[in-house]
């Protein structure tokens, strides 16, 4: 790929320290999401190289070559780039469904149903049906098939839709018990989706190859702008009947967008550089992400920290109540030190450095010698988000 001359990388670079395309930034130092990364050069120079026709004329090669190449590595018929990861959610499941009377069931804390705007019911009329799964963990089939609903009696309201997160909160669902759920569920018509955000974290902990998780769903929806660092994008992929559906509801919620170019070239660098282009992610920078998390979690129960969550991969979910510690806590000592953290979940992003570790030790020293004053606001001052 040719290189963007000097002159005009200067120019991109020049107007100030924090919007120069050289360095992580601020967002070295920012562990509440891994939303919060920094778009590279080399993004950069994809964006400046790439070709600007209309994608809701299908028209762009860069936008098409990406949906190819996502279905081809997913092992689908065909690919979808969206603007967001809720758009993603919301096309597919609207596109799965008819009409009522007729559910979506999802893990109680799914995204899906806690932080997308009432979406689901909003579009389809849907019931979403909430399960809280046994383990604590992930849904199992046992859970599943204990609130799905599949009769036609008509005080009940009939699954047609299981929706699936992985990773959800940062922790994994076997790539086994992902395969029980969808074979149980096509063998009774329902559809399965999965928010798959962040299933580029599950691959990379060894849970399975990326098309291991992809091929088993009816649709699987896919995120460039979390830990792959892209400034925009997510990917939604499927059938090829599924996907010309998609692309009408895509269209109804104002998601058909023009020169889509410029954000598919840098989706394609983060997919391959960040994530890499094995089906494992191993050659990638997301493992050096989960060891780092790892170390996080053993510098804060070395002090006697509890967790709420197992670390499967780049997330920690501190128990701060249980820890003796205060909601807003370590945001207000973090922020002393020039950390960017959000309650008591830390999300480790590939530009989050060993300076900004060393710090988050000093962090967990002050919050738990003791003398720190507790903090009892529950405002949340610094977000109540969970992007
Ligand atoms: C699991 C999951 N799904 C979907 C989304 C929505 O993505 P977006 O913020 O791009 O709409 C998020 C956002 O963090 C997420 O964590």
């Amino acid at each position: 790929m040719a290189h963007l001359s000097n002159e005009a990388m200067a120019s991109a670079s020049a107007v100030n320290g924090q919007t120069s395309w050289h360095g992580a930034g601020a967002a070295e130092f920012d562990l509440r999401s891994d939303t919060m990364t920094k778009p590279t050069p080399s993004m950069l120079n994809a964006i400046c190289q790439t070709t600007l026709l209309d994608d809701v004329f299908n028209e762009d090669p860069t936008t098409n070559e990406l949906q190819s190449y996502v279905a081809q590595r997913t092992q689908h018929e065909d690919a979808l780039l969206v603007l967001s990861g809720t758009m993603g959610n919301q096309v597919a499941i609207r596109s799965h469904l008819a009409q009522p009377p007729h559910a979506v069931l999802c893990d109680h804390r799914a995204h899906i149903i806690c932080y997308e705007a009432g979406g689901v019911s909003a579009w389809t009329g849907a019931t979403v049906q909430t399960v809280v799964p046994k383990n604590g963990i992930h849904l199992t089939l046992e859970d599943v098939q204990k609130y799905a609903v599949l009769d036609d009696n008509i005080h009940h309201c009939p699954t047609k839709l299981i929706s699936l997160e992985n990773t959800l909160d940062g922790m994994v669902m076997p790539l086994a018990e992902a395969r029980r759920i969808v074979e149980w569920a096509h063998s009774h018509d329902i559809k399965v989706h999965l928010d798959g955000a962040r299933l580029w974290e599950a691959v990379v902990s060894g849970a399975g190859s990326l098309s291991d998780y992809t091929s088993l769903f009816d649709s699987v929806s896919l995120c460039f702008s979390k830990g792959l660092g892209a400034p925009i994008g997510s990917i939604i992929i499927g059938s090829k009947p599924f996907i010309k559906k998609a692309r009408w509801f895509r269209k109804s919620i104002g998601g058909g967008a023009r020169q889509t170019g410029v954000f598919s070239a840098a989706a394609r660098i983060a997919l391959d550089e960040t994530f890499g282009t094995d089906p494992h992610g191993k050659t990638g920078q997301l493992p050096s992400t989960h060891a780092k998390a790892k170390r996080i979690a053993e510098m804060w129960t070395s002090r006697g920290g509890k967790l709420q969550y197992p670390v499967h991969t780049n997330m920690v979910w501190l128990d701060l109540e249980a820890s003796g510690v205060g909601p807003n806590d370590l945001a207000v000592i973090g922020q002393q030190l020039g950390l960017k953290l959000l309650g008591g979940r830390m999300v480790i992003h590939y530009q989050v450095s060993e300076e900004a570790i060393a710090r988050v030790e000093k962090v967990f020293d002050t919050a738990m010698k003791g003398t720190y004053q507790r903090s009892e606001d529950q405002s949340k001052p610094y977000g109540s988000s969970k992007p």
